[in-house]
């Protein structure tokens, strides 16, 4: 068995019964990774049912007074998120109809939809082939490939990049990029790494060569 489906048989294992880990619907995962963005799982879920139960629809988030929005966003900082996402809600709307686009070339084009968002809705909506990279891929990758550039520059970002498409399970990206995720929330943490439960350990550069201390590497800026 290929390492990518070591990782997906132990996600479907152990996952966290998460809800939007049950849509397919494009909003309802842009909503969670907006909300996910900077903010704990724990701390998103109940904004995450709030908006949801207040806005079921994009057009629905798309006709509401800003106003209500940022009242409805209080205790999750960042309040750029919230304005952003009335924006990009108004965008869907007049340019899409309100039928949230599912394809990364349209998301990408959205504004306030960035590369991880876009290959977030793509993949976990339609199954599109592309590659979630969020701080817990970062050091999966790193760690599993030995990885020792640097992933906060420009060039590591692009060496990531490349790495994260390269180890992609094509057969099922939506799978395969929630099981990145969690593995790095649940078990491939930044410090004190359960690695002795990890699925792909066997195949890991720093389990296999003490380094995961030493592993991502951060530019000392
Ligand atoms: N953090 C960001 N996106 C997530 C997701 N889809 N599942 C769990 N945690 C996340």
């Amino acid at each position: 068995m290929h390492v990518t489906e070591e990782l997906i048989s132990w996600y479907n294992a152990n996952k966290r019964d998460l809800p939007w880990r049950h849509t397919t619907d494009a909003y309802t995962i842009w909503l969670s990774e907006i909300i996910l963005q900077q903010t704990r799982v724990e701390q998103g879920l109940p904004y995450f049912y709030r908006f949801l139960e207040k806005y079921p629809t994009v057009a629905d988030f798309a006709a509401a007074p800003e106003d209500d929005i940022l009242k409805l966003w209080q205790g999750l900082g960042y309040y750029s998120r919230g304005r952003n996402m009335l924006k990009t809600a108004i965008q869907v709307q007049q340019e899409y109809g309100g039928i949230f686009p599912t394809a990364y070339n349209q998301l990408i084009k959205l504004k306030g939809v960035g590369e991880y968002t876009a290959a977030a809705i793509a993949s976990f909506s339609v199954n599109e082939a592309r590659a979630v990279l969020d701080g817990n891929v970062f050091r999966v990758l790193a760690r599993y490939l030995g990885i020792s550039e640097a992933i906060d520059t420009t060039t590591g970002k692009k060496i990531f990049q490349r790495a994260a498409a390269d180890f992609l399970n094509t057969e099922n990206p939506a799978a395969h990029n929630q099981a990145m995720m969690e593995l790095g929330a649940l078990v491939c943490k930044p410090k004190n790494p359960a690695c002795g439960t990890c699925p792909i350990k066997l195949g890991c550069y720093a389990f296999l060569h003490n380094a995961t201390t030493a592993l991502p590497v951060k530019s000392k800026k």
